[in-house]
């Protein structure tokens, strides 16, 4: 059965397998109506997920499909146990919020254009695991966070919103995953609300925004050492 849907409002679910601030920041934008969609459910494959208790805080259903009970039966058979309850929930949109496995090409497939991820790096830099890591042994500037379309291949698909970090001298994993996350948290519930406005086009592997103005910042420049010659 499809719950109830208020015309116009979109219902997301959110899958997570950790302690899920991606997911409070777009439960926040929802509940502040910023967004319009409203969350349906939200799905871990890992039961002992911290996500899922916060999830439940917000009122939040909330469902496990623990992957241990898939071993040796397939990719897919996991992606369709979280399909039906995403079905269950008449989930709509679906955004990935820390959630630690690789899907099949049935699940993305199912989901094409209404499947978003974010990423802790400026994509394609960086993809997999670390993103912060890699960008601090790479010796990158400046780096930042992604919010894409999920394809067939791991942090890959078309590019919704990104946003631009410093690296600051002196910066370790965390310190760097820390400001990193700060602008997860800007930008996820950013991209949703394009999503869920219906102003994103996925043309090949680019997207077009509604609506989109220039009139951005022109750069982040770094290093900055108050030299006229950065910040002119
Ligand atoms: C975030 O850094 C996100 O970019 C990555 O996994 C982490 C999840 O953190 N995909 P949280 O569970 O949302 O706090």
């Amino acid at each position: 059965m499809t719950p109830a849907m208020k015309p116009g409002v979109k219902r997301v679910g959110i899958l997570i397998s950790g302690r899920g601030s991606n997911m409070v920041a777009l439960l926040e934008g929802m509940r502040a109506g910023e967004i319009p969609a409203e969350p349906a459910v939200v799905v871990s494959n890992d039961p002992g997920a911290a996500g899922l208790a916060k999830a439940r805080a917000y009122g939040v259903a909330t469902a496990v499909v623990p992957q241990q009970e898939f071993k040796g039966k397939g990719r897919q058979a996991h992606d369709e146990a979280v399909a039906a309850e995403l079905d269950r929930h008449g989930v709509e949109i679906v955004c990935l919020a820390g959630y630690m496995r690789i899907l099949s090409p049935w699940f993305v497939e199912r989901y094409h254009g209404r499947l978003l991820n974010i990423h802790p790096a400026l994509l394609p830099s960086f993809p997999g695991l670390h993103g912060a890591k890699q960008a601090l042994d790479h010796g990158v500037r400046v780096t930042g966070c992604t919010v894409h379309f999920v394809d067939a291949q791991v942090d890959h698909g078309p590019i919704v919103a990104q946003a631009a970090v410093a690296v600051q001298p002196g910066d370790t994993e965390e310190t760097l995953a820390s400001r990193i996350l700060e602008q997860e948290h800007r930008v996820y519930p950013l991209a949703l609300r394009l999503l869920a406005e219906g102003r994103l086009t996925i043309e090949g592997h680019r997207v077009a925004v509604a609506g989109e103005e220039p009139g951005f910042p022109q750069a982040v420049i770094s290093p900055d050492p108050g030299d006229p010659l950065a910040s002119r």
